[in-house]
């Protein structure tokens, strides 16, 4: 018998699929969330989905044997057919797909979502291959992982040489290209891997061009790959790991407190306004609304303190804390403020770039919400002209804002609680900030506009904390209008 790659690969049911036969030409699975009835099937095809279920010794099934399977009762069975549904069931999570090799695993894919898609290629020809764009390499825990943003898919490799290959793979290749150079084992096992790994869309066929269909594809030729990774990694249904608030580190590291460590440096008290004189004179929610514009221009002088001190209050005030629950491992303590917050975490630290503020010199400031006081971080000139040149350069403006709010995320506050969710809510706080923001300018008579991104050298030179323990996500510039 020759040794066809068909039968180093391998299909796996991840638990009984409660097969069925309620008729000559259906079959029916009972898989964990769904019923899935296959109809107007032949007698081949219809066999060899029942031999799905009904396995083998060892657990699994190859391809070759599933194809004998539907040939044997009928030799004109529509194999591609058996293949279809046989991703039907991938893509449910019924099935992994594998490729063996003298009783081990070679690589193993498993279906992402139920959205992804699985082609096999039964067919030889002369293929050129190259690594998707989207596909994302990592190690998780002991094992190497080769994501599939786009198909939905996970391999799980277990051969550092087939770790060999899918580097190789960087430049177009064929089948003969990598056997013998990188690939030190039977041909056919490697036709087995390159299968499934098109067929998770971890490799592609390319044109004569060297593009895969992605590159011609323009939703996905204009999509940068990691943001398709946030988005698959923080939605449910798109992602292999779990999603939501699973307080996976609760037990591991204490969560964060509520406000963050003061700032040695010296405080200064900012003016609060009368919150009385707010709610009588203030302009309606609906006319503040309709009243909003971004204003990238200023009036020359400076922006008053309590102007600041009243923007501050109004948007970021700490109203109360409340206190973490002991009893409760999944209690942290959190601040109520005028602002919604992802868990009320209000993982997001309010600093401002003063470059012309009255009674506050140039300088890099924190924002106590609590005290309402600012306390200086730097005066160093360079930096903070990094920051406010920065925002002066997004927003195209001709002369450097008065005051910069750098919103920098103190992201453990969210990672501690949420899974693959932690970075999506951090920008949907900024987000909520910038609108809450943009609003209380504009019943102030303040000049805002918010900014899509800004300079995390400069931030993390000012302050001296490394980008992944707290780091700007979100910039405001506020000044006196220009008339
Ligand atoms: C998330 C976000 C990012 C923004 N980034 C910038 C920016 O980097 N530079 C800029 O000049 N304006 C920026 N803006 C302001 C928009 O350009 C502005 O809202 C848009 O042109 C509509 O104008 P309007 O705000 O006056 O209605 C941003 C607005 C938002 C909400």
């Amino acid at each position: 018998m020759t040794d066809s790659w068909q039968d180093h690969l391998v299909i796996r049911p991840q638990y009984p699929l409660g097969a069925s036969a309620r008729s000559d030409d259906t079959v029916t699975f009972a898989l964990k969330r769904s019923t899935v009835t296959m109809k107007r099937l032949d007698v081949g095809v219809r066999a060899a989905l029942l031999a799905l279920d009904t396995g083998s010794a060892t657990g699994w099934i190859s391809i070759g044997d599933l194809v004998r399977a539907a040939r044997g009762p009928y030799s004109e069975a529509d194999i591609d057919r058996l293949v279809l549904e046989v991703g039907r069931l991938y893509a449910r999570g019924a099935l992994a797909v594998a490729v063996h090799d003298a009783g081990q695993i070679v690589c193993e894919l498993v279906s992402n979502s139920s959205l992804g898609g699985f082609g096999l290629e039964l067919h030889d020809s002369a293929t050129r291959y190259r690594l998707s764009r989207f596909a994302i390499i990592r190690r998780m825990d002991r094992e190497l992982w080769a994501e599939s943003l786009v198909a939905s898919a996970c391999l799980r490799i277990h051969s550092a040489e087939l770790g060999a290959v899918i580097t190789a793979l960087h430049e177009p290749a064929e089948e003969t290209d990598v056997v013998g150079s990188v690939w030190p084992k039977a041909a056919s096992v490697l036709r087995a891997c390159l299968r499934l790994m098109a067929a998770g869309g971890i490799i592609a066929p390319v044109d004569e061009d060297g593009l895969l269909p992605e590159d011609r594809e323009p939703a996905l030729a204009t999509r940068d790959p990691h943001d398709v990774l946030l988005h698959n990694h923080s939605r449910r249904g798109l992602s292999p790991l779990p999603v939501g608030a699973t307080f996976r580190h609760a037990s591991v590291v204490p969560p964060l407190p509520a406000l963050r460590p003061p700032w040695p440096g010296e405080r200064i008290p900012l003016p609060r306004p009368d919150p009385h004189r707010l709610a009588r004179t203030d302009m309606p929610v609906s006319v503040a609304m309709e009243r909003r514009t971004s204003s990238r221009e200023w009036a020359d002088q400076p922006l008053n303190v309590e102007d600041l001190g009243e923007l501050l209050y109004r948007v970021f005030r700490v109203r109360h804390l409340v206190a973490r629950d002991p009893a409760d491992p999944h209690s942290y303590e959190v601040s109520m403020r005028p602002l919604p917050s992802a868990g009320a975490a209000h993982d997001l630290e309010v600093y401002v770039a003063a470059g012309r503020v009255t009674q506050v010199g140039r300088g890099l400031f924190h924002f106590d919400p609590l005290q309402h006081t600012l306390t200086e971080v730097t005066t160093d000139p360079q930096t903070l002209s990094m920051i406010l040149g920065s925002a002066q350069h997004s927003a195209a403006a001709t002369a450097e804002p008065p005051v910069v709010l750098v919103l920098a995320s103190r992201f453990a506050r969210l990672s501690w609680k949420y899974e693959g969710m932690a970075y999506a809510a951090t920008l949907k706080n900024v987000g909520v900030a910038y609108n809450a923001l943009y609003l209380a300018t504009t019943a102030m008579g303040l000049a805002g506009c918010a900014l899509g991104t800004g300079d995390a050298i400069a931030f993390a030179t000012a302050t001296g904390i490394k980008p992944y323990v707290e780091s700007p996500v979100g910039e405001f510039m506020i000044g006196p209008v220009r008339i």
